[in-house]
């Protein structure tokens, strides 16, 4: 597939970053190299003889892993950096390492803690910088699930998207973006206090403005979760937030994404989580292994997405 276009050479730090029009143009790209994928064609050599970091800050488990296949799928080579094995973690600056990884590789996708490592690492790299997930966006997420509600349930200009719990993470912070700027109408049942980061909520509002898309904020999960299409959550607990887990666990119990709450859902709505998920907590049993649950293919949906953004990033 050739892959000129607007987004070569640039960096993901999130979905802040992309127009509504490179959404859907990554979104559609990751469609195709999945079509092809189930025609038979695993490799798509179009980063032939690129190398790609892959630096982890926290664990992980789908990123890291539909990475490496990405990578190595479009035939460049992955290469795996957990910080704790790096200067870094003994002090060299973030700057100093941006630079000299900029010798050697194509491009440096990081899982970092703060949002504030990726924008140096931005900053200071002569190479295209990719978010694998910080406190503020998870782009690569986002990106996927939108893939996933839009094969499943059709043209987002015509979705409720309801996010419950906890909604001033990485995960809600990307979908609602990624959501609005598909012309979607996202809406949020979380405490007052875990509503979205006011840049989030103000840059959502004007992308509706030119998308037809929209934001509503809600407390009570009951009221938003009415004629849902589309039920998601995400752990209450993120990781780096583990100080708060008491305290977020009594405050987010009525937004369980239960039984109960899905049968105010629309007929047929999906129930979406980024996964890992904590079965008790913000889902249970039922709802996760049961007929609305969509999360394996959301899961596998990681891969097409992030081929179609290493592939529009990167390709010669
Ligand atoms: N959803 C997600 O990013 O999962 P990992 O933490 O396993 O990468
Ligand atoms: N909000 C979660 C997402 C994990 C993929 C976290 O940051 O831990």
């Amino acid at each position: 597939m050739a892959m000129p276009g607007p987004l070569r050479g640039r960096d993901l730090l999130g979905i802040s970053d992309l127009t509504s029009n490179e959404v859907r143009l990554i979104v559609e790209t990751a469609r195709l190299f999945k079509q092809r994928f189930y025609l038979g064609e695993r490799i798509t050599p179009a980063l032939k003889g690129m190398t790609i970091a892959l630096i982890f800050e926290k664990p992980s488990t789908r990123t890291r892993v539909s990475m490496e296949v990405a990578a190595a799928q479009l035939g460049a080579t992955p290469l795996v950096l957990n910080r704790s094995e790096m200067q870094l973690a003994r002090g060299e600056p973030v700057r100093d390492t941006a630079r000299v990884l900029s010798r050697y590789v194509d491009a440096i996708a990081a899982r970092v803690y703060s949002h504030s490592t990726l924008e140096e690492l931005a900053a200071y790299a002569d190479v295209p910088v990719i978010n694998m997930l910080s406190d503020y966006e998870h782009p690569l997420q986002a990106l996927a699930d939108m893939l996933t509600i839009v094969e499943l349930k059709g043209d987002p200009r015509r979705l409720r998207i309801v996010y419950v719990g906890d909604a001033r993470n990485n995960i809600a912070h990307s979908l609602i973006l990624a959501a609005v700027k598909m012309g979607a109408h996202m809406v949020v049942a979380a405490p007052r206090q875990l509503w979205p980061d006011e840049r989030i909520r103000s840059q959502a509002i004007k992308e509706s403005e030119l998308t037809g898309g929209k934001l509503e904020l809600y407390e009570d999960p009951q009221e938003a979760v009415r004629g849902a299409d589309v039920v998601y959550t995400d752990v209450w607990v993120s990781m780096g937030e583990e100080e708060y887990a008491e305290e977020r666990r009594k405050l987010l119990q009525p937004y369980q994404v239960n039984e109960k709450l899905m049968q105010l859902a629309s007929n047929n709505a999906i129930f979406m989580h980024c996964l890992p998920a904590h079965r008790g907590e913000e889902v249970t049993n039922e709802v996760i292994e049961g007929p609305w649950s969509v999360v394996w293919e959301q899961a596998e949906n990681r891969l097409h997405a992030q081929k179609a953004v290493l592939a529009l990033l990167l390709s010669p």
